[in-house]
């Protein structure tokens, strides 16, 4: 496995070269301007490039800004791309360490930032290998988005939060911790919120007073939004059913649990204390 290595942004050559990695994972109809990136880095926010060795031009890149929420400073995260002949290397983990370690620098102990809550990749990343959860939901959050990950539907969006100075992010990202599975959670009990039934989704179940919840998600969205895009608007509409009155109940989204056989996620929701 080639090294990998996450150089900060100073200038506008290192800003200019998130834009091919910008044109590839989006598609080149949204591009945040090199200049506006540099501005951002030099007023406390970060761009970081990750480098993965034999390589000239980056494979990724993690870009986010300082913010203020809730009357206290946190960074938010708004992107994070990594090529994809170079996901799954541990590239994307190491962009986020060095976002994190930016701002444990700066004395920031929350990073945060919006998901699209059917894509189970990002949150497995998010919150198995990041310990991130997200206890709020946005219908349609940015309205209609031209790019490729996110034309023709809705951008319902969980907002993530990761605490970056606790024990459960630090563990998560040493991988010390061993993950519940979603037939652990099953053979507990956990109700199913949203259970899906085959590749469509079920009907979301009413809330009552449950400490956990499981609520399905396709394990390919991407794919399923090319093949089916009636179906992937059911997926958007089931999943929104379920998770936006259990955020506004209290309940927050705490893992991405996968089944042994990689077929089946679900998010693992627990009713926080008011
Ligand atoms: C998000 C992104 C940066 C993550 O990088 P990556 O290299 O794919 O991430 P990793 O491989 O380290 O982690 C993904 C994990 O999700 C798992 N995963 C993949 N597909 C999954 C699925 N359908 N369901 C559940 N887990 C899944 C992977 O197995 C991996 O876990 P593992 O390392 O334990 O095997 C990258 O996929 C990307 O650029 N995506 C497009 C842009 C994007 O969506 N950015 C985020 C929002 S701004």
């Amino acid at each position: 496995m080639p090294a990998l290595r996450v150089e900060v942004a100073h200038d506008i050559e290192a800003c200019r070269r998130t834009v091919p990695i910008q044109e590839e994972v989006w598609s080149g109809d949204v591009v945040v301007p090199p200049q506006l990136l540099l501005a951002v880095a030099h007023n406390g926010g970060l761009v970081a490039l990750g480098y993965v060795e034999g390589e000239e031009a980056p494979a990724g890149f993690v870009f986010g800004f300082l913010g203020i929420y809730d009357f206290h400073f946190r960074h938010h995260s708004h992107m994070l791309g990594v090529r994809e002949p170079h996901r799954r290397t541990g590239l994307a983990v190491k962009l986020k360490e060095a976002q994190r370690d930016h701002c444990l620098d700066q004395g920031i102990d929350t990073i945060a930032w919006t998901m699209d809550p059917l894509e189970a990749r990002n949150a497995y990343f998010n919150f198995a290998k990041l310990g991130a959860f997200a206890r709020t939901y946005g219908r349609d959050w940015y309205g209609e988005m031209p790019d490729r990950l996110n034309a023709g539907l809705p951008s319902d969006r969980l907002y993530v939060e990761w605490r970056i100075a606790t024990d459960r992010a630090d563990r998560r990202l040493r991988g010390a911790e061993e993950l519940a599975t979603l037939e652990g959670a099953e053979s507990e009990g956990v109700r199913w919120l949203l259970a899906a039934e085959g590749d469509a989704p079920g009907t979301a179940a009413a809330l009552a007073d449950d400490s956990h919840l499981l609520v399905a998600v396709p394990t390919d969205f991407q794919q399923l939004k090319a093949r089916d895009r009636d179906l992937a608007l059911r997926w958007r509409h089931a999943v929104r059913d379920a998770l936006e009155p259990a955020c506004a109940a209290g309940y927050a989204a705490v893992e991405l649990l996968r089944s042994a056989d990689r077929t089946r996620g679900a998010y693992l929701l627990v009713k926080q204390p008011r």
